[in-house]
């Protein structure tokens, strides 16, 4: 990490933004002041101002029994109301508010009006299969307009979705159906991804079927289903429904009910140090408040003129709140487009760009990064001039990176805003506003008004400009989590602990302020590794390996990786039955596909590495730090706290 840090501080160059773009910016600096000024004050105008309450709240935060939040909690709102229906009856019924793109080149320009409308017959739907307040429903859709209605007529009859990525094995999906008891299932056939039809519903049947000595799922009653692969699906009657069959036909007439600002809004599983995901639980006004300011600040948006583009899936956060609700509460005009980048050519976003005219585009550096090493050529037979901002989420941007996109997509002049932020915090917490702040590459700079950061040390002392430490939030936030589903003690635990004196909320990431007080994003101190902006936890493929029959022993790190960020390297010892009558290649192969289908094709290893010995200290913790030392490649570090200190030269020798 230290020449990472070097690296970082040598980066003297700076950008700010053209007047033309500061002169029409959203967010002004103005916004900084009154927030210092009065930070619960400036929350409320946020909330009074970019949403409609049903019912005006008047208590702004009660942090009476921290970590638990409430914020406007005696005001009352209805997610989708504020999404959808408020924007017709403003008259901007005909806007579009989604400009779909399908893989295969299906197209669809679903407007304000009809959003809602569907929406409305959805929430009728559900209504109808007894699904209501409080009552968990699970998604597992491509990103199809469906898949947005499935969440905001959840959000409408206030029950709480739990989306699981569609990437997601039928393990994966079964266990967070299970921890939320949902009592629906929203799916489709399946969806395009690199020019196939991946099956969707299969993986649902299995998820509730009898199996692994599960016994079959209790919760689920029904299983709605969109068609959209057009793949054979099995059925099983009075509990699986068809989407065309029971929503166009359910009354297009639906009051928005008000729900308590602290009505939860939704369940997403995120990894964690443990082998076991947490549900991270968001309730409604004040995430919507902070989704909605974020989005409109820092994405810059115009809704009258904007077309804006997240890549990110429904499955992430990064859907929840920038594709999903704040775009939405904003009344912005949104591409949504269902496959991978590269299909059918490599080109493929550019074209995508280019078609509908796109002006902000907000995606993450893995993606970046592999469209650098593909080249320029690509990006540039296409005119991508309509760009006016960039930005990016989910892990730290390295300086060239952060040239390219600037200099090859952004024409040398869309300001970038690289944004820090984590399932946890729901929205923005760290970033640059991109009419106000002079920008740095590789650095995510400034917490946003409202929002109090600081880089600590292990005792909780501010570190000072010029050092490093770990990341804070100081001060309690209006999207932030309130608590992990099912298990209070662990959300304390986790976040909350490590600073207790201080009342401070851990991130897990390590930080530097660089002699401004800028932050620089130094990556996880934690088990949990970063493999393409997606968070994965060392424990939870560890025991994903070890569930296979042939693995005694299993140890992951997360070793850098010039495309991904992070990359998944597991290092096996296997019983010794499996080693007399398999190659080490066979069973690398065989593991590899195992833990695909134990959690999802993302969690897959890139390196697996068959060994006799792990790395211990006496009291038997695995030293993760000097596996990653072989699985980059490195000289290994310190090992005289090993019980055996000959292990890893006999380890780096098998790894050769
Ligand atoms: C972790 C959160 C936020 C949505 C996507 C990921 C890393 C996120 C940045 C950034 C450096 C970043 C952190 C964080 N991260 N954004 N701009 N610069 N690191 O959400 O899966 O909850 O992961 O992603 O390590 O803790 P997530």
């Amino acid at each position: 990490m230290s020449s990472q840090i070097d690296h970082l501080l040598n980066e003297t160059r700076r950008f700010a933004p053209s007047p033309a773009f500061a002169a029409e910016a959203v967010g002004t600096a103005e916004l900084y002041e009154r927030a210092a000024a009065d930070r619960e004050g400036f929350w409320a105008d946020q909330a009074r101002d970019l949403l409609h309450w049903h019912t005006p709240f008047t208590e702004v935060l009660d942090w009476s029994n921290p970590p638990f939040a409430r914020w406007f909690a005696d005001g009352e709102l209805n997610v989708a109301y504020n999404c959808l229906d408020r924007h017709v009856e403003s008259g901007i019924g005909d806007r579009a508010a989604l400009l779909w793109e399908g893989e295969n080149g299906d197209e669809r320009r679903v407007t304000y009006a009809e959003l809602t409308d569907e929406v409305k017959r959805l929430a009728n739907v559900l209504t109808g299969l007894g699904i209501g307040t409080g009552d968990r429903v699970a998604i597992y859709l491509p990103m199809i307009p469906e898949a947005v209605a499935a969440m905001l007529a959840c959000a409408r009859v206030g029950a709480i979705h739990s989306v699981v990525f569609g990437g997601f094995s039928a393990d994966s999906l079964r266990s967070r159906i299970d921890d939320a008891g949902a009592r629906l299932v929203i799916t489709a056939d399946g969806g395009y991804r690199k020019g196939k039809v991946s099956p969707l519903k299969p993986a649902v049947d299995l998820a509730l079927a009898d199996r692994n000595g599960l016994g079959a799922q209790e919760t689920v009653e029904h299983v709605l289903v969109v068609a959209r692969g057009g793949n054979a699906v099995d059925w099983t009657e009075g509990r699986d429904l068809w989407w065309h069959d029971v929503v166009p036909a359910a009354s297009a007439e639906h009051e928005a009910q008000p729900f308590p600002a602290e009505n939860p809004l939704y369940i997403l599983y995120t990894s964690g140090t443990t082998g076991k995901p947490k549900g991270i639980l968001h309730t409604s006004g004040g995430y919507l408040t902070q989704a909605t300011f974020t989005n409109k600040v820092v994405h810059d948006i115009h809704p009258e003129t904007d077309v804006y583009w997240c890549t990110a899936d429904i499955g992430w956060v990064t859907g929840h709140s920038y594709v999903v609700y704040g775009p939405l509460a904003n009344g912005a005009t949104q591409v949504l487009y269902e496959g991978t980048p590269d299909t059918p050519h490599p080109g493929r976003w550019w074209e995508i760009v280019e078609k509908y005219g796109v002006t902000v585009l907000y995606t993450a550096p893995t993606a970046i990064r592999s469209f650098m090493k593909i080249g320029r050529a690509v990006p540039q037979k296409f005119d991508l001039s309509s760009l006016r901002l960039l930005g990016s989420v989910g892990e730290p941007i390295n300086p060239e990176a952060w040239m390219w996109y600037r200099g090859v997509i952004g024409a040398e002049s869309a300001p970038i805003v690289d944004t820090w932020w984590q399932t946890e915090t729901g929205a923005i917490m760290i970033s640059a506003l991109p009419g106000v702040t002079e920008t740095k590459p590789g650095s995510a700079q400034v917490a946003l008004p409202g929002i109090s950061v600081d880089v600590v040390d292990e005792d909780g002392k501010h570190v000072g400009n010029g050092n490093g430490g770990l990341l804070v939030i100081t001060e309690p936030w209006p999207s932030m989590l309130r608590g992990i589903w099912g298990d209070p003690e662990r959300f304390k635990e986790t976040y909350w602990e490590k600073f207790a004196a201080q009342g401070y909320y851990f991130a897990g990431d390590g930080a530097r302020l660089d002699d401004d007080g800028d932050v620089w994003l130094l990556g996880r101190v934690d088990d949990v590794m970063n493999v393409s902006g997606h968070r994965l936890s060392t424990a939870e493929i560890e025991s994903a390996l070890v569930g296979n029959d042939a693995v005694a022993e299993a140890a992951v790190v997360g070793a850098s990786d010039e495309t991904t960020g992070q990359a998944v390297v597991a290092f096996v010892i296997v019983k010794e039955s499996y080693l007399a009558e398999h190659s080490p290649e066979g069973l690398a192969g065989t593991l590899r596909l195992w833990v695909g289908e134990q959690i999802g094709p993302i969690a897959r290893p890139r390196d697996i590495y068959i060994v006799g010995e792990l790395p211990k200290t006496r009291s038997g913790k695995i030293m993760r730090r000097l596996l990653r030392d072989v699985a980059e490649g490195r000289e290994v570090g310190d090992t005289t706290t090993l019980a055996d200190t000959s292990v890893m030269s006999i380890i780096s020798a098998q790894v050769k």
